[in-house]
């Protein structure tokens, strides 16, 4: 490579960098008072995204099927400071069911700022079994019900200057093993949501969407589904929280954690089948 070409190849690189680096820094402060719903709050990354919020004096509200869990997430955020704090069981396979939650929410918070949308249905892990009818159900809890409750949420938000968090995944940019009908949902979201930003931003609106990218994350779900398969480090779901909480509250597009998924995201394209080769060789497969 001449001598040019590798100038220009790092600054580019250092332009990435700093890109990255540069993002809006985030004042705690703002959450005071927040009116947030926070879906699949009974576990994982969601669950500490109710805490987090708390913790900073939000108004919160969350929802997921199993009530007593959601029942004692509430309990804990009421003495870790959120302002308020609600909860409301739901079964998000079903189209009602996301409606009546954004509707109770703004009931009970009198309008809303934050939509944060992280619930997922259980999928096995495990290569594709032909099983079309568990794919259609993850979409609806997966994918439709996110489309549900952000344009029953978008006339409120659009009055407080709110914004839509949506939880997505590596796995939504790029094609792993063992998760097909999952990572298709993750895609779908990432497809209607970047597309929706777009039209929200040539209509002037005052609603901002946050698409977060995340790498395995070490919620007791995921580590169960992944033993045996892939051998690689997973983040801390408080970690994961926080980053999401930042990402939306200062607006971004777009958000990456852990570190990896930016550049995963970033490379995704330039070298094809070293890609495949690399994700092939990552994973065990006994059959
Ligand atoms: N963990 C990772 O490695 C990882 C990696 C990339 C992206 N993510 C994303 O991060 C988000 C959270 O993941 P997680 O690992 O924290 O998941 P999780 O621990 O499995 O939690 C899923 C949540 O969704 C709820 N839920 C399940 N089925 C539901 C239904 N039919 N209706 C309503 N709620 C339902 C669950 O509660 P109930 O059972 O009480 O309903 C639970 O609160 C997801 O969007 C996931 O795709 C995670
Ligand atoms: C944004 O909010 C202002 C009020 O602050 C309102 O007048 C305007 O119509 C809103 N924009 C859209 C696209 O609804
Ligand atoms: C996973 O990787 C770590 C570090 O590379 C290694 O110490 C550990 O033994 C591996 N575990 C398995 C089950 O392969």
């Amino acid at each position: 490579m001449k001598l040019y070409a590798k100038l220009l190849l790092c600054s580019i690189c250092v332009a990435f960098i700093a890109v990255r680096w540069s993002a809006p820094s985030f004042n705690e402060e703002s959450l005071k008072g927040a009116r947030v719903l926070v879906t699949g709050a009974s576990t994982g990354i969601g669950e500490q995204l109710a805490y987090h919020y708390a913790r900073l004096g939000a108004q919160i509200v969350i929802t997921a099927r199993r009530g007593n869990v959601l029942e004692q997430v509430v309990s804990k955020c009421r003495e870790m400071g959120a302002q308020k704090a609600f909860y409301i069981p739901a079964d998000m396979a079903n189209p009602s069911d996301a409606d009546l939650v954004v509707k109770y929410a703004i009931e009970q918070l009198g309008g809303l700022d934050y939509l944060v949308l992280n619930h997922i249905g259980p999928s096995p892990y495990q290569m594709w079994d032909g099983d079309v009818q568990h794919t259609r159900w993850l979409l609806e809890v997966n994918f439709l019900s996110y489309l549900q409750m952000a344009q029953k949420a978008l006339p409120t938000l659009e009055k407080s200057k709110g914004s839509i968090v949506v939880v997505s995944s590596l796995l939504g940019k790029i094609c792993g093993p063992f998760a097909l009908p999952y990572a298709s949902t993750k895609f779908a979201l990432n497809g209607f949501f970047g597309g929706l930003q777009n039209e929200l931003a040539m209509q002037k609106s005052n609603v901002s969407i946050t698409i977060c990218i995340l790498g395995l994350i070490d919620t007791d779900s995921a580590m169960e589904k992944i033993k045996g398969y892939i051998n690689m480090t997973a983040y801390p779901s408080h970690e994961a929280a926080l980053q999401i909480i930042q990402a939306g509250a200062t607006r971004q597009s777009e958000s990456f954690y852990p570190w990896y998924t930016f550049y995963a995201t970033l490379f995704r394209d330039w070298f094809p089948y070293l890609r495949d080769k690399v994700i092939q060789n990552s994973y065990t497969y006994n059959p």
